[in-house]
């Protein structure tokens, strides 16, 4: 094969150039990113103007990023890949409480709560007690498991999206699990809501004919020492978009109950979250991994 560039030979033109003594993994994934590439302009005939629209969709999708908001991962997100990459590295036995996406809402440090308290601060929405237990695969309680949850508010935003409207950690808090393995909180039920729709992301989704709405969730993130850390959300069941979520982030085992207790308007979901002990270095990222940064 010749040095240059060749239609046929573009691939590999570019993957030969490499160095020998560089990064390992840095080399699998660069040479099978240019690879796949390459066939995608080769499969569909790549126009020129194509090109440009789709270079000038990125330099947006740039453009508008920033520290509150980072639109390359909810590209990522409404192209199923961020659900793709969370599945790679979540593989699970059978009753282990499944992941899904972080999503961008996510806030470190929420109130350490008691259990029982309420999360919701604002006074709106349907009351929903939430309650379960933190468990290992054997059904055995695990103590000390921090359950940090948050959900948007009865209008469909997180309190961050609402700075000044809404009461700081509106709908946040993390509770403390003890030796019963058990959590409890009270929230509301939550709503559907759109992504953020209103840049590039958003135009592609009005394109592509698909609409930007999430179904009504309550996100989790479950850590225990010795645990794998679990990130996903419980969905309420019968919500209008449980089969079209714009960001592919419901699985069938994380639509949980929610039952009437009192009149029409307080509700109980009851749902234990079940982990798997942390991953060793053999059983994870071996020969995945890479010290490379760009
Ligand atoms: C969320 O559920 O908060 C979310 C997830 C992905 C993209 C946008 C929002
Ligand atoms: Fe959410």
């Amino acid at each position: 094969m010749t040095a240059y560039f060749t239609e046929e030979g573009s691939a590999e033109a570019v993957n030969t150039r490499m160095g020998r003594d560089i990064d390992p993994r840095l080399a699998t994934v660069m040479a099978s990113l240019v690879k796949h590439l390459h066939a995608f302009a080769k499969e569909v005939g790549l126009t020129q103007d194509e090109w440009e629209i789709g270079i000038d969709f990125l330099t947006r999708t740039g453009q508008i990023s920033s520290g509150e908001r980072q639109e390359f991962i909810l590209l990522s997100d409404t192209l199923g890949f961020s659900m793709l990459v969370d599945a790679i590295n979540n593989r699970r036995p059978t009753g282990a409480t499944e992941n899904t996406v972080f999503g961008p809402f996510h806030v470190e440090g929420a109130p350490i709560r008691e259990h029982g308290t309420s999360i919701s601060l604002d006074g709106k929405g349907e009351s929903c007690l939430y309650e379960g237990r933190v468990v290992d695969l054997h059904g055995n309680p695990i103590e000390g498991a921090i359950v940090d949850v948050w959900s948007d508010n009865a209008d469909g935003f997180y309190d961050v999206q609402q700075p000044g409207l809404q009461p700081k950690w509106n709908n946040r808090g993390r509770f403390i699990t003890g030796a019963d393995g058990r959590y409890s909180f009270v929230g509301i039920k939550p709503v559907s809501y759109p992504i953020p729709d209103d840049g590039p992301v958003g135009q592609m989704l009005g394109q592509l004919g698909r609409h930007p709405y999430r179904p009504a969730h309550m996100h989790y993130l479950v850590t225990a020492p010795g645990f794998q850390k679990i990130v996903t959300h419980t969905f309420v069941g019968g919500d209008l978009y449980l089969e079209s979520d714009t960001v592919f982030g419901v699985k069938r085992t994380l639509v949980a109950p929610f039952e009437h207790i009192r009149g029409a308007t307080e509700w109980c979901s009851p749902f234990d979250f079940v982990m798997v002990p942390a991953i060793t270095e053999e059983g994870g990222d071996a020969g995945r991994t890479s010290t490379v940064t760009f």
